[in-house]
Formats: structure tokens, C-alpha cells, sequence
């Protein structure tokens, strides 16, 4: 394959848009994909690099319109319902304890291991999907909203132990106007040699600059305010710890010292 120019690949970038409005059948139901379109987003999740061989993830395809709305509703997003395509990318530890016993080999003890290597793949794998979709022409949107419904994606999703949702990934046919949205200075996320902590005026300006990332109805967009909602004290993300946590145990998961579920 020819080797693309630095301007169509900064194009291609570019083009990148999280995209929560897809187009529908007329009943308000998913657009199928053509199967060929499918097939080949599919084939490139697999494609991904993967540590230690081993493809420590699995992707569970959101199809019948019943698991659609179960996975919406305790994501908390609803396009979930709506896209051409949604899946469930999780870590996925229990495959290589299977692989392991079919051998009539013991599996190890290793659960931090176990989220680093799950997420790690579990990302890269999603990834490569979602950039197969962009090439097609369409758009997505990753779903970090899984964390609000942990146990109940287990549930629903029959996850044995050792398989923990990452996120949701949604892929369709835009139907709306999604803003090329800001990315902090460079200098600010790719350092040289060794990490430079950066000084109180390069964060101010990189607030200023990522501000517009969280305009809503043409009010102008504070991007700190909506970091403090989410990182902040008594925000959303030390809400999520609880349910994270739980979830960890219950798959088998936890590497600290209070007692685990049962071992994948
Ligand atoms: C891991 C991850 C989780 C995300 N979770 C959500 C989510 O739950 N709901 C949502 O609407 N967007 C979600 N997003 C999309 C981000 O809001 C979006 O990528 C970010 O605002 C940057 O916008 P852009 O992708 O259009 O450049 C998520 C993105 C990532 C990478």
C-alpha cells in the first residue's frame, strides 16, 4: 500500500469526531452497516498489537435491541440504542486462564497484572476499531459511562470472573454537526527525555485554550469547572471508585489486601 503524506494522515486525524447523534432506519432503529463494512472493523480490532501475545480483551456486540437499551440505560447513553454498531470492550483475563487449564496448566495469581495487560489491549483493540469506522466514513463515541453500571453489565453481559467492561463504543452515520474539539499545547503532553512538570502559566493558558471543549448551547465552554466535576473533590470520579472497586473484587480483580472474589 502507498505510504500516505503527512497532510492526508493530519487530515485524517483531524476528521476525528466524537459523534453521539447517528442516523436511523425511519423507526428510529440502528442502520445496519453493510456486512462487508462490518467484517472488515471487525478484522481490525483483531489486527491490533497485543502484550505478551496473549489478546487480553474480548468485545461483546451489542445486537438485539433488548441487551441495546439494557446497555444504554445503565451506561447512561443512550445512542447506545440508537448506533449502527455498539460493542462492549472489556479486559478480558478468564480466556487465558481457559487456555491454560485446556493445556492442564494452572493459572497464575496476578490481578494487577490482570487490569494492566485486560486495559491495555482492551484499548488498543477498540481503538483500531474505531479508526477502521472513521476510515469507512463513519464516526464513533467511546463510553466511559459502563462505570455507572458496573454490576449490571456483569449481569446482563454474563461476564464471568476475570472479564471487567472497559468501555462502550459506539459506530454510525453522523447526524449531527460535531466541533473539532480542542487538545492542550504540546508541550504541555509530549515531553523530551524526561517528564517536565509544567509551570502554573502553561497550565492557565492551556485552560484557556481547551475552554471551548465544554461550551454547551452557545454558552461559552469552563473547562474547569467540568475537570472539578469529574477529578475534583466530591466529584463524579470518587463516586465511580465504589463501583469500580466492587466490580474488581467481584471478578477476581483486586490486588489489594482486603479479600478478593473468587480467582479467575
Ligand atoms: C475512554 C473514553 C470514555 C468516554 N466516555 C464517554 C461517555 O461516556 N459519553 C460520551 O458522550 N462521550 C464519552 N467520551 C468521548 C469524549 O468526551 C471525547 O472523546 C472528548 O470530549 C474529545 O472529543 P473528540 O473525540 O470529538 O475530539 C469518552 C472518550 C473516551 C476516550
Amino acid at each position: 500500500m502507498l505510504p500516505r503524506t503527512p497532510e492526508e494522515v493530519r487530515a485524517f486525524f483531524d476528521a476525528h469526531r466524537t459523534v453521539r447523534q447517528y442516523r436511523t432506519q425511519e423507526d428510529g432503529s440502528p442502520l445496519p452497516l453493510p456486512p462487508e463494512h462490518l467484517e472488515v472493523i471487525l478484522h481490525a480490532a483483531q489486527r491490533a498489537p497485543t502484550d505478551a501475545t496473549a489478546q487480553l480483551y474480548s468485545l461483546i456486540r451489542l445486537s438485539s435491541p433488548a441487551a441495546r437499551q439494557a446497555v444504554a440505560a445503565l451506561t447512561t447513553n443512550a445512542h447506545i440504542a440508537t448506533a449502527s454498531e455498539a460493542f462492549v470492550v472489556c479486559a478480558d483475563v478468564h480466556r487465558v486462564s481457559r487456555l491454560l487449564e485446556v493445556g492442564g496448566h494452572a493459572g497464575g495469581d496476578f490481578p494487577a497484572i490482570a487490569v494492566h495487560f485486560g486495559i491495555g489491549d482492551s484499548v488498543l483493540a477498540g481503538q483500531n476499531l474505531l479508526l477502521a469506522a472513521e476510515l469507512l466514513g463513519y464516526q464513533g463515541c467511546w463510553i466511559g459511562g459502563v462505570m455507572n453500571g458496573l454490576d449490571g453489565l456483569i449481569d446482563v453481559l454474563a461476564l464471568p470472573a476475570g472479564v471487567l467492561p472497559f468501555a462502550a463504543l459506539t459506530i454510525g452515520t453522523p447526524a449531527e454537526e460535531a466541533p473539532h474539539r480542542p487538545r492542550l499545547p504540546r508541550e504541555l503532553v509530549i515531553h523530551t527525555d524526561a517528564y517536565r512538570p509544567a509551570a502554573p502559566e502553561e497550565l492557565l493558558a492551556g485552560i484557556e485554550i481547551m475552554n471551548p471543549i465544554a461550551a454547551r448551547e452557545g454558552k461559552p465552554g469552563d473547562w474547569l469547572r467540568l475537570l472539578r466535576s469529574y477529578f475534583g473533590a466530591g466529584g463524579g470520579m470518587e463516586g465511580r471508585e465504589p463501583g469500580l472497586r466492587a466490580a474488581l473484587k467481584r471478578q477476581g480483580m483486586w490486588a489489594g489486601e482486603e479479600s478478593a472474589g473468587p480467582r479467575h
